[in-house]
């Protein structure tokens, strides 16, 4: 997956450039809202449809299994649970509000899908933090949500995904404050995970490093009330699903192993100074939730006052759902197909039994590139997405070269389309091939070869 928030010094290098869509309609309305269309609108209508299933709040599906998890083991630690919130928000909460700069990749068009200039699918349920430290009565909260980015395609990505943002904090007008916090370190419940943190002691680096209104000691103290919060959290996902696992019978020899996590630096523009956690399992390093301690500025947006400290977490729930339950391909969350949701039931860790699957069909489509072309890998993307809907298995680059003599550039995508639940017939993968050839001629000058 596309990183959002990347490290300040590679944004030059990562920047999109790709052309807008032409606005396909005049507006779109939304649960009874109308947004005018304007040179910003890339919304395809099959997104529009996801908004409405709410994955999260479903207690039968994986997703909201894992939700209810989380739910259940902060239950009583103090954080105000928020899953309602709407999914179109503005470019102000998703950015502006968390201090994004303005020619962060993350608001192009190439990542992003907006309705309009203003409004947009929130890409991470960061994009509430600002209402939630408006709005919370208890020291901390909780988000659950689907998010949205333009991505590529393949099992593990999706356009639509679900996260879970932590947040907490504290007052320095309280007395005693960090002893406070202390206090509130020893009561997260112990773990017995293996912890590599070559950061608990000394959190403030050079690449890494702390807000000017923070005492080290206050940055000590939040960030290790965030990570033990984050371990304990990770234990209890991934101690849930040994012992699913265990019960219905697994031998598999990761089960006998202790969990082991790491801690590396990371950059967001919100927090500083920033952490992701890695998770040890099944033999490789997981990426699973970026955090960090919030950036005084977001809290002084939210008139939360002068005398805050505080940090968020934002954690992916696909990934870790697609390990828990042993879902091999992420489209399988959005599958409506009775045999995937009869095998899931409220409060259990169960693993996935494939049903049959149906063979795919590769197409490729090779073309010149015109000179300045803006065309980026994610369009072509989004091309056959919007044609092909959860046919489209996967797409990748599989050449590319530029002429000697003319200097002119060509690419070759594949395709493959495939379905879930029935066998696809070369007439209408021949149908839907041609349109994504269309578009992209029409929409970015390319010459089919
Ligand atoms: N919003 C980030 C993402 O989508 C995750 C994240 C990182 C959330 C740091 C946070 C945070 O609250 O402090 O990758």
């Amino acid at each position: 997956m596309l990183k959002l928030f990347t490290p300040r010094s590679l944004i030059s290098t990562v920047r999109c450039t790709a052309r807008a869509y032409s606005a396909p309609v005049k507006s779109l309305t939304v649960d009874g809202k109308t947004y005018p269309s304007d040179e910003w609108t890339n919304i395809p209508p099959f997104i529009l449809d996801l908004i409405q299933r709410k994955l999260h709040k479903n207690p039968d599906h994986p997703i909201g299994i894992l939700h209810d998890l989380v739910k259940k083991s902060m239950n009583g630690m103090g954080y105000t649970i928020y899953d309602e919130f709407h999914p179109i928000v503005t470019k102000f909460q998703n950015f502006d509000v968390l201090g994004f700069p303005e020619d962060h990749p993350g608001r192009s068009k190439s990542d992003t899908y907006y309705f309009n200039k203003e409004h947009l699918l929130r890409t991470h349920t960061s994009a509430h933090e600002h209402e939630c430290f408006q709005d919370c009565k208890t020291p901390g909260y909780l988000i659950t949500a689907d998010v949205y980015r333009k991505d590529e395609i393949d099992r593990t990505h999706y356009p639509a995904f679900h996260q879970l943002e932590g947040a907490r904090y504290w007052s320095r007008l309280e007395p005693n404050y960090l002893e406070k916090i202390q206090q509130d370190i020893d009561s997260i419940p112990k773990t017995n995970i293996i912890v590599e943190d070559p950061f608990r002691d000394q959190p403030i680096t050079e690449n890494n490093p702390k807000q000017t209104y923070m005492t080290p000691e206050e940055v000590r103290l939040v960030a290790t009330h965030l990570k033990k919060t984050i371990e304990y959290l990770v234990n209890q996902v991934f101690e849930n699903a040994r012992e699913s696992a265990k019960k219905a019978g697994s031998t598999e020899p990761y089960l006998n192993e202790p969990l082991k996590v790491r801690w590396v630096e990371a950059y967001f523009p919100w927090t500083g100074p920033s952490w992701e956690i890695e998770v040890w399992w099944k033999g490789e390093w997981l990426e699973c939730c970026g955090c960090g301690i919030v950036q005084r500025q977001v809290l002084l947006n939210s008139q939360l006052g002068e005398d805050k400290i505080s940090w968020a977490f934002g954690i992916g729930l696909d990934r870790i759902a697609m390990l828990l339950f042993g879902i091999p391909d992420i489209r399988l969350f959005w599958s409506l197909d009775e045999r995937f949701h009869k095998q899931f039931k409220r409060g259990e860790i169960s693993t996935f039994a494939p049903y049959s699957k149906y063979p795919g069909v590769k197409r490729d489509v090779s073309f010149w590139l015109p000179s300045e072309s803006t065309l980026h890998c994610n369009d072509v993307m989004e091309i056959v997405r919007s044609h092909a809907g959860d046919m489209a298995e996967s797409v990748e680059v599989v050449d590319e070269f530029v002429h000697p003599k003319t200097g002119r550039k060509s690419q070759c995508y594949r395709i493959n389309y495939q379905s879930m639940e029935r066998n696809l017939t070369n007439q209408e993968i021949n149908v839907i091939h041609g349109n994504v050839e269309n578009d992209l001629t029409t929409r970015f000058d390319v010459e089919i070869r």
